[in-house]
This record gives structure tokens, C-alpha cells and sequence, in this order.
């Protein structure tokens, strides 16, 4: 069992192969890009780092056992122009598990070269490496590479919260996955249309009232609350959040610039003088005035559901409810 591929690998406008000294400045033309390595572990890289590794890791031609990766550049044919680069790691051998990832120049986004690229390499794992399972872990705001994944009839396994320090910053994950019967069926009348509509994404949170909450520090309240946020559109901006106020949060009255909804779960909210219970629902227009705050001495847990950005202003003093 191994992999050593016959270059350049050959997609319909790209060719597969690996990197080479004169690749370097293509690379570092990518790879040194902030935006480029948001969501992927190394740091922005300068032409000593691309040199070491085209001199080292980058080298490697083919896969003889676990635990060793192998980098091909992604080259336009027509234009013989490097637009990215792709890893296949090889996880295991006795659970013939593997991983890709990927990584291309932002000038060349939105033509499906990622994509096709990525097929490609998938081609490689299952046809020639003869793996079972391949997988993708997708940093949750890599709405792009989430949307490759599934493109490519990657399915999501698992949505990890708070999995990383990632940054400076708590991050989490998305993991999807192919097996190889999914690979098998999706070509049982040859290369699916890699052009055709992403499937949407459901969003499921499971256990919405033993979810851990994050330290929040709003400005219109006397301390902390716990908060979490379930989901953000992200054209919209339209945020979904968990909220837990703690006993005896003193809250200002405030506006929201986008309209949404309270669901209560646990606990009661005081809403503008009303009580709330669980299982309670209450919307809020754009712009209102409101004020809410757990009533009495309890904590309470709620959903808050915003139309678009949960932007929030202190009422100041024109008066609260
Ligand atoms: C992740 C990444 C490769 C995705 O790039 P991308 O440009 O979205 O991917 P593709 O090149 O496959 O292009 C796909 C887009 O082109 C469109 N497209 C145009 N022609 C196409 C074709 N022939 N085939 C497929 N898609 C095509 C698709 O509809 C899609 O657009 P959409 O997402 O708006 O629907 C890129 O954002 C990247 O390198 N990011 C930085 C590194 C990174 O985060 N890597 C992933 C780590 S998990």
C-alpha cells in the first residue's frame, strides 16, 4: 500500500504535481497573505520559510506510510500559472483514513479551481491510496472551505466548540467526511458536476440549556452575563444567541437596531414590566425602546433571535420602560 502518482495529475484545467524551487514566488505570493492563513495553522510565510520548506516537507513525492503528508502544487494548464496548493495526509493505515487540505491564491478564488483541484486529490486518496474514510476540518467561519467540503459531497460529522486556541482567539470547528462507498456512488455515472447549488447547511444545537455559556461584557448591563452565539448569517450578519442572565443583573434601557425574538427556557424575564416564563416568546420591533432583565432574584436562560446584527445602544435618557 502507497501512493506514487504519475505527474502531473491531470483534472480537466488544472494539473496536479509537485512544488518545485520554481514555484517559490507563486507560493509566497499566496501564502504570505494574512487573509490566506486566517483559518489555517501556520502564520503568513516570507521566501526563507517557502525555500525550507520546498527543501524539506514540500519535497515529497509520494506516500510510503501513516503519518506522512504529501503537497502538490495546483497548476492552470492554459496558463501554466501555480493558483494553490493541496495536502493529502495519510492518517492511517490500518483504519485507511486520510485528510486534505488546501490552500489558493485569492486572485484566482470563485472559478472552482479549489474545488476540482481537491476532487482531484480525493481521486487520489481513494482510487490509487485505496483509502475508506477522508476528512476536512473546516475552522466555522471558512464559509468558503465549508462550502468546498460539500461541494465535493463531504458531509458534515461534527461541529466542535471552543476546540482550539486558534490565534489568540477560542475557535471551533467544522469536520466532514467521505467515506468510500459515498465516493463510489457519487461516480457511478462518472465525475459528479462539480458546478452544481451547495445543498444548505441545517444548524442544529442540540441541548440548548446544558450548552456552556462565554463570559460576555455588554455595556448595557452591571456585570457579566453568560452568552453564546448559536449562529451568525453570514450575508446578513443576523445573529442567533444563547443568553443566560445571572441573579440579580441590573439592566439599562437600551435599543436594538435589528428587530427579534425572546424565547424563554428557563427562569423568567421581566420584558418592558411583563413577566415571562419558560416556554414564552416575545418579538421586539426595530429600534424599540425596551428594557429586560431576569425577574426577581432567579437567573434566567432565553434565546435571542436578531434579524441582523444584535448592534446595540443605550437608551440614554430618553426615559426606559
Ligand atoms: C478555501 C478556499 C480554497 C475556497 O476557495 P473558493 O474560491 O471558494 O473555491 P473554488 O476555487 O473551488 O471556487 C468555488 C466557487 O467558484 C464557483 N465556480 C465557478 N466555476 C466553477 C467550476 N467550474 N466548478 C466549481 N465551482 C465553480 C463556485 O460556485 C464557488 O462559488 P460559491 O462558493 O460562491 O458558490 C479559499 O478560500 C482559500 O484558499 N482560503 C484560504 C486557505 C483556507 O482557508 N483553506 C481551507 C482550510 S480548511
Amino acid at each position: 500500500m502507497g501512493l506514487a502518482p504519475r505527474y502531473p495529475v491531470r483534472t480537466e484545467r488544472l494539473a496536479l504535481r509537485p512544488l518545485t524551487g520554481g514555484d517559490l514566488d507563486a507560493l509566497v505570493a499566496y501564502r504570505s497573505l494574512p487573509e490566506v492563513c486566517r483559518y489555517v495553522p501556520f502564520e503568513p510565510m516570507d521566501a526563507d520559510t517557502v525555500r525550507e520548506r520546498l527543501a524539506a516537507d514540500w519535497a515529497r513525492r509520494r506516500l510510503d506510510g501513516e503519518g506522512q503528508s504529501l503537497v502538490l502544487g495546483a497548476e492552470v494548464v492554459a496558463s501554466a500559472t501555480l493558483v494553490g496548493d493541496l495536502l493529502l495526509h495519510w492518517t492511517s493505515v490500518t483504519h485507511r483514513s486520510g485528510e486534505v487540505g488546501y490552500v489558493f491564491h485569492p486572485d484566482h478564488a470563485g472559478r472552482g479551481y479549489a474545488t476540482e483541484a481537491v476532487h482531484g486529490v480525493l481521486h487520489l486518496a481513494f482510487d490509487d491510496l485505496g483509502l475508506h474514510r477522508v476528512t476536512a476540518r473546516v475552522d466555522l467561519r471558512n464559509t468558503p472551505s465549508a462550502r468546498l467540503a460539500r461541494r465535493l459531497g463531504m458531509r458534515e460529522e461534527a461541529h466542535l466548540r471552543e476546540n482550539e486556541w486558534f490565534k489568540g482567539e477560542w475557535s471551533g470547528e467544522r469536520d466532514y467526511a467521505i467515506l468510500e462507498q459515498e465516493w463510489r456512488s457519487l461516480h457511478a455515472e462518472g465525475c459528479p458536476d462539480l458546478r452544481a447549488p451547495v445543498p444548505a447547511t441545517v444548524v442544529v444545537v442540540p441541548d440548548l440549556v446544558g450548552q456552556e455559556l462565554r463570559e460576555g461584557h455588554v455595556e448595557i448591563y452591571d456585570r457579566p452575563i453568560g452568552v453564546r452565539l448559536l449562529y451568525r448569517h453570514p450575508a446578513t450578519g443576523a445573529d442567533h444567541y444563547l443568553v443566560r442572565y445571572p441573579p440579580g443583573l441590573v439592566a439599562a434601557p437600551h435599543r436594538h437596531r435589528a428587530a427579534h425574538t425572546f424565547v424563554v427556557l428557563e427562569g423568567h424575564l421581566e420584558v418592558n414590566g411583563e413577566r415571562l416564563g419558560p416556554g414564552s416568546y416575545c418579538h421586539f420591533p426595530a429600534g424599540a425602546l425596551m428594557h429586560h432583565a431576569p425577574a426577581g432574584e432567579e437567573g434566567c436562560v432565553f434565546v435571542a433571535v436578531f434579524d441582523g446584527p444584535q448592534d446595540v445602544e443605550p437608551a440614554g435618557g430618553d426615559g426606559g420602560a
